[in-house]
């Protein structure tokens, strides 16, 4: 019985009741390796001692203080730690609670911007295709995952979709990467161009495409050129940070590997590393201080804003893993994390492609390793393996529709920074027990 409205009502969820480093446990007793930090949320797994006792201490120091009236140390110190750390020309923060918020937040910056500043005219923005950038309506009309947006589709606000930057699937034979790179990004400009320069407000992607796609880097220069595009044509560039940042990738900030510094970057998940609900939008000064010189203040904001509790977790977590030296470790865990997967999977012979940078890896399956055929949408060969892995005591997060928004099957592993080499092996082996028993199930369904 529930009082719940969970997110599928007709399945019910084993009752989580206990965290431990890269383990979470039910209330039966059984034991699951977060292979996926939830949705890449975990970063110092669960139950990290130095990050409650900042909670802890928080809460009882200051647990709320409204932003209108007050302001507060640990988002004070927080804001200083990202932007010591952001690329360069970045200036300000605006916390919220997590990655819709935090999109909401960089599209209404973006409009009010250019509103602002007398070009009214700047209304579009232009997003990609197997792109998700939030659940709520400003943030899902600018998200091309087809499965979300399709109830919704008549009440989204207007947004302009060019293909996203997807190697595997769209690299063209005789292409090398980089020309493919400058060929996807190239989309953007013509689609500007299609639509009037003068009336695009900004345009918004994921450096890493996270679940839509399955952890698909941008190939090298894409992001560059998406960069020069903007400039050149007066485009605010949103880098969706959500998933691939906060060092989930490697790097603090994802679009770093990239040389790249946007206008705005969007993060949550990591951000707090799930022991509370944060996200944050990063804002570069020039654009802050345009929109500051000509509006006075930005014209948003929620209640929970810069909550001291999250802060200060968030704090903790960023801190540990300076301290720690765990980005070291995401790289090197990353590489290691790819190679297991394919020694194990690749017997199987459904692998297509296995991709992803530092512990944001993603493995495509396909029916036909050389035509890649995919695997028929209707087998949802995704969610079996969802399930074959949850019995296996493994928790991953798989999804469908990379190749088209409907076909097309993929695995995203996203393990806490913590993970420890034999809890990779140990992934290897149970993800390749259950790919196996989904696909045979699916043989016999
Ligand atoms: C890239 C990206 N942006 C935005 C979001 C929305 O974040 P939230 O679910 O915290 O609202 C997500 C969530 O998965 C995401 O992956």
């Amino acid at each position: 019985m529930t009082s719940i409205l969970h997110r599928d009502p007709k399945n019910s969820l084993p009752l989580a009741v206990h965290g431990d480093g890269v383990w979470l446990e039910d209330s039966e007793g059984r034991r699951y390796l977060d292979a996926s930090g939830g949705a890449a949320v975990s970063v110092l797994g669960h139950g990290h001692r130095r990050v409650i006792e900042a909670i802890r201490e928080q809460a009882a120091n200051l647990a709320y203080a409204h932003t209108a009236f007050l302001a507060n140390e640990p988002s004070e110190k927080l804001a200083e730690f990202l932007i010591d750390r952001a690329p360069p020309g970045f200036g300000r923060v605006f916390f919220c609670s997590g990655g819709s918020e935090a999109t909401e937040a960089a599209l209404k910056f973006a409009r009010q911007y250019h509103h602002a500043r007398g070009e009214t005219e700047r209304t579009i923005f232009i997003a990609r295709d197997q792109s998700y950038h939030g659940a709520t309506l400003g943030a899902l009309s600018v998200s091309g995952n087809k499965g979300r947006r399709t109830p919704y589709e008549s009440i989204l606000s207007p947004c302009r979709f060019i293909e996203p930057c997807y190697a595997y699937r769209h690299q063209g034979e005789n292409e090398s990467l980089e020309q493919y790179g400058r060929r996807a990004a190239d989309a953007l400009e013509r689609e500007i161009l299609a639509q009037g320069a003068h009336r695009v407000a900004a345009f918004i992607a994921e450096p890493v495409v996270g679940a839509t796609l399955g952890a698909v880097p941008a190939a090298p220069g894409y992001l560059a050129r998406v960069r020069e595009i903007c400039s050149r044509y007066g485009v605010l560039f949103i880098a969706d940070e959500v998933m691939c940042g906060m060092g989930r990738t490697g790097t603090l900030f994802a679009c770093t590997q990239d040389g790249v510094a946007p206008d705005l970057i969007t993060v949550a998940k990591g951000l707090a590393g799930g022991y509370q609900p944060a996200g944050a939008l990063l804002i570069s000064s020039e654009v802050h201080d345009g929109l500051i010189a000509s509006a006075g203040r930005f014209e948003h904001g929620h209640t929970y804003i810069g909550h001291p509790i999250a802060c200060a977790a968030a704090l903790a977590v960023q801190e540990t893993i300076e301290e720690d030296g765990l980005l070291g470790r995401v790289s090197r865990a990353g590489e290691a994390l790819r190679s297991i997967l394919a020694q194990n999977l690749g017997p199987l012979g459904v692998v297509g492609d296995i991709r992803g940078r530092g512990l944001l890896v993603g493995v495509e399956l396909v029916s036909d390793i050389d035509t890649k055929a995919p695997f028929a949408a209707s087998l949802r060969l995704h969610a079996r393996i969802k399930q074959a892995a949850m019995s296996e005591g493994l928790i991953v997060y798989p999804g469908g529709g990379c190749v088209d928004g409907v076909s097309g099957d993929h695995i995203l592993f996203a393990p806490p920074f913590i993970a420890r080499d034999d809890d990779l092996e140990e992934i290897g082996r149970r993800i390749t027990r259950a790919v196996q028993r989904a696909v045979e199930s699916e043989v016999a369904a």
